[in-house]
């Protein structure tokens, strides 16, 4: 396998019988998610999606991604939450560190650049700012068609591209990826012919990075995405079947539980490069919504590193005793540069000339874990081999089937987020959507009491 488990720094806070205390439990979590034992299990169709998606639509999503590169500058992606955050991980992880501001005469495929996940107007205002006159296509994705944030943004792109385009042409600019046959999205892409795809009715937002969700804004990015399966087809035959001692994802569900039982009840995801920063925000929707329920739950977060050693670094150090760590750890970056010799020591850091950047951070992440494990912060390690679209299908799989199990452990149903559609209904109410006036009335009612 691209990517491994090192749970070597846990000496000193897990004693070895306790793997195997928890074994039996996990055997059971496992069963549950694999053999469809559990609970809401008609929600993990992406366990078996990288074998068993839809062949004819993968190809559609090829084609598409074709005539985007081929009529298009920028390909906007509007979407929030499960319909963004994989999509924008995964192009940070698989392309170098500026290709969202390179210019157009630099690069080969179209700047794919995300809207919809915020309600800013100024962020909007800057971003048609920024496309000017340039050709540009749309891809909206939400699996409800109601989600505000995109349907905001949706209707604001859409009519930049009738007034740019006109009516007929603006059409073959709109790629929809929404629900089978409901929402308001799909009512649009038969009204309007839009080309669409579809989310499967057994894939959640945080699960959907595999599917057409996360498929078209990569493929269209220029990224191979039949390799980006491989990547996770090889990740479904291991996780699913290898027992504990083999498998990396499992023995990640049993320490981090072993871990949050004793008080670790806040996990870090760290990493040591910068296009890493959006897969700690992909994961923590990710175990966030999947474990954040019933009172109960680890609770993700992250950091960026070296960058927040000098920020958040103080209090992992020395703050309160309820933080664990796991770092996603590239062994082979894409690029190295060279620590530069310039013949004068004005700097302090002669010593390191004949060095490079890769190996400076080699030791940063070395000495870290040294510090944070004896300043009682217990520290994982999780081992990518390099930035490939196959190493990154194959990480994918590796935390949704540990996150999963890990929910399925502690007594959590995985696949469900009523919490995320309190906040939607409640922000319905408030700005008077049609169908919301009795709860509109009873949050006036609570406010006025
Ligand atoms: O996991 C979730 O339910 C959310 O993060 C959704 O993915 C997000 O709210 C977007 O929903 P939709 O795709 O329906 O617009």
């Amino acid at each position: 396998t691209n990517v491994s488990f090192d749970e070597s720094a846990l000496a000193n806070f897990v004693e070895p019988n306790e793997l195997n205390e928890i074994k039996p439990m996990l055997n059971t979590a496992r069963d549950e998610l694999v053999n469809g034992t559990g609970v809401e299990s008609e929600m993990r169709e992406w366990l078996t999606l990288p074998k068993d998606y839809d062949k004819e639509e993968f190809d559609r999503i090829k084609q598409a991604a074709k005539q985007i590169q081929s009529d298009s500058k920028v390909l906007v992606v509007i979407g929030i939450g499960g319909s963004y955050l994989g999509a924008k991980m995964a192009l940070d992880f698989l392309h170098d560190n500026f290709y969202e501001s390179t210019p157009d005469d630099q690069r080969d495929f179209p700047q794919v650049i995300f809207a919809g996940n915020s309600i800013s107007g100024s962020y909007v205002h800057d971003l048609v700012k920024l496309i000017g006159d340039r050709d540009f296509s749309v891809n909206v994705i939400s699996k409800s068609g109601t989600t505000t944030e995109p349907s905001i943004a949706f209707r604001i792109f859409r009519k930049l591209l009738v007034a740019k385009y006109g009516e007929d042409d603006a059409k073959k600019r709109i790629y929809v990826t929404t629900d089978a046959k409901n929402g308001a999205l799909r009512k649009e892409v038969a009204a309007n012919g839009y080309e669409s795809f579809v989310i499967p009715d057994g894939i959640g937002g945080r699960y959907s990075v595999l599917c057409p969700v996360g498929l078209l804004p990569i493929a269209a990015s220029g990224v191979d995405i039949d390799e980006l399966m491989q990547g996770a087809a090889d990740a479904q035959d291991f996780y699913t079947t290898k027992p504990l001692t083999e498998n990396g994802a499992l023995q990640y569900a049993a320490y981090r539980n072993i871990l949050y039982r004793k008080g670790y009840t806040n996990e870090i995801l760290e990493n040591y490069e910068p296009n890493l920063r959006f897969l700690a925000e992909w994961w923590k929707q990710l175990a966030g919504e999947t474990e954040g329920k019933d009172n109960k739950g680890i609770y993700p977060s992250s950091a960026n590193f070296s960058t927040d050693l000098h920020s958040l670094g103080q209090y992992i150090q020395q703050g309160m005793r309820n933080l664990m760590e796991t770092v996603v750890k590239i062994e082979q970056p894409p690029f190295d540069v060279d620590v530069p010799k310039t013949g004068d020591n004005g700097d302090g850091i002669e010593y390191l000339e004949g060095r490079t950047m890769n190996y400076v951070n080699e030791k940063a992440f070395e000495s870290v874990i040294l510090a944070h494990t004896n300043g009682g912060v217990p520290n994982m390690v999780v081992n990518v081999k390099d930035q490939s679209a196959y190493s990154l299908g194959e990480l994918i799989y590796f935390f949704e089937f540990g996150i999963a199990v890990s929910a399925y452990l502690n007594g959590i149903n995985p696949f469900n987020q009523p919490g995320v559609e309190d906040y939607k209904k409640n922000m319905f109410a408030l700005l008077g959507k049609p169908g919301y006036e009795d709860l509109k009335h009873q949050i006036e009612i609570n406010a006025a009491a």
